[in-house]
């Protein structure tokens, strides 16, 4: 059995005792299923994965959904991405500076991420941190007033950093082909969404992919989601994940936040990332776990 140390006051579960090399059987992975969702971001250091058992143990937790920058998919799997700064023979061995502002993964789609699960292969000597904001304390602590006016509001999301257009910034998301950016769809999401599995509600992706709020003039629609969004990722929503190697994070993309924070591009960082959707295939599972959450 696992046992679980806090990450931080606020939230957050390391599990202890666990190696993801060796089978892990349901009632293991369900404990740890349920941490993820009780903790919102779940981390277990130190492991030594092969690719295919990385993705077997994501695909535990959803669908892999291979990111739309496919140059970087592991030569293994697909449904790896790879984080890097590394270069070889003069050529990027990975996606740099991804995500290095605050957003949710894949808020971009019409059925989004449940979780994102990053693996360190490689640490840099300084930082490489990644951030968290709890988007659910956030949504909790707005005033009531607020709480009625955005409760009825969907966003309009499209791939991008709303607050960096510019693709030759660090902050920018990172950057697509034209034939890329054609795959890319604009849909509306809920800015106040329930959680597809505790039902509880949290801000949803109010930085990062919302670029507008259905039926609402432009300025003032940009002036609202600044405002929730500096609201949301102040010090006291955030959490700072330091990475060792072999350390591996996953964190519910329907309860945060999360930014990476840039680094010397000289000093190596590398991760590999999978990304795993909401989906009607773990309705089954998820029916079970919003059960156990409801009584
Ligand atoms: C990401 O947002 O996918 C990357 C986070 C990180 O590299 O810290």
């Amino acid at each position: 059995m696992a046992t679980f140390a806090p990450l931080s006051p606020g939230f957050g579960l390391e599990a202890r005792d666990v190696d993801l090399s060796r089978p892990l059987n349901e009632r293991a992975f369900d404990e740890l299923e349920r941490a993820f969702y009780a903790g919102q971001v779940l981390v277990l250091r130190g492991q030594k994965l092969t690719p295919a058992q990385f993705v077997a143990f994501a695909r535990r937790l959803g669908p892999p959904q291979p990111h739309v920058i496919d140059q970087f998919h592991h030569p293994d799997d697909h449904n790896i991405l790879i984080l890097s700064n590394v270069k070889k023979d003069g050529k990027p061995t990975g996606l740099q500076d991804a995500g290095s502002y605050f957003h949710t993964d894949y808020s971009y789609l019409q059925i989004p991420a449940r979780a994102t699960t990053l693996y360190s292969i490689v640490v840099p000597k300084v930082g490489g941190d990644t951030l968290f904001a709890n988007q659910q304390a956030a949504y909790d602590d707005l005033p009531e007033a607020m709480k009625r006016r955005i409760d009825p509001l969907l966003a309009v999301h499209h791939y991008g950093n709303r607050n960096d257009l510019d693709e030759s910034s660090r902050t920018v998301a990172s950057v697509l082909s034209d034939e890329q950016k054609a795959r890319m769809p604009v849909i509306t999401h809920r800015i106040a969404r329930p959680h597809p599995v505790t039902g509880r509600k949290a801000l949803y992706a109010v930085s990062g992919s919302s670029f507008g709020i259905v039926g609402m003039p432009e300025d003032e629609a940009r002036d609202l989601l600044d405002e929730l969004a500096r609201h949301a990722t102040q010090p006291k929503y955030q959490l700072r994940f330091k990475y060792g190697v072999g350390d591996i994070v996953v964190w519910d993309n329907a309860a945060l936040l999360h930014s990476a924070t840039l680094i010397d591009p000289d000093d190596a960082r590398t991760l590999w990332r999978i990304t795993v959707l909401e989906e009607s295939a773990h309705a089954t599972a998820t029916a079970v776990l919003a059960q156990t959450y409801a009584a």
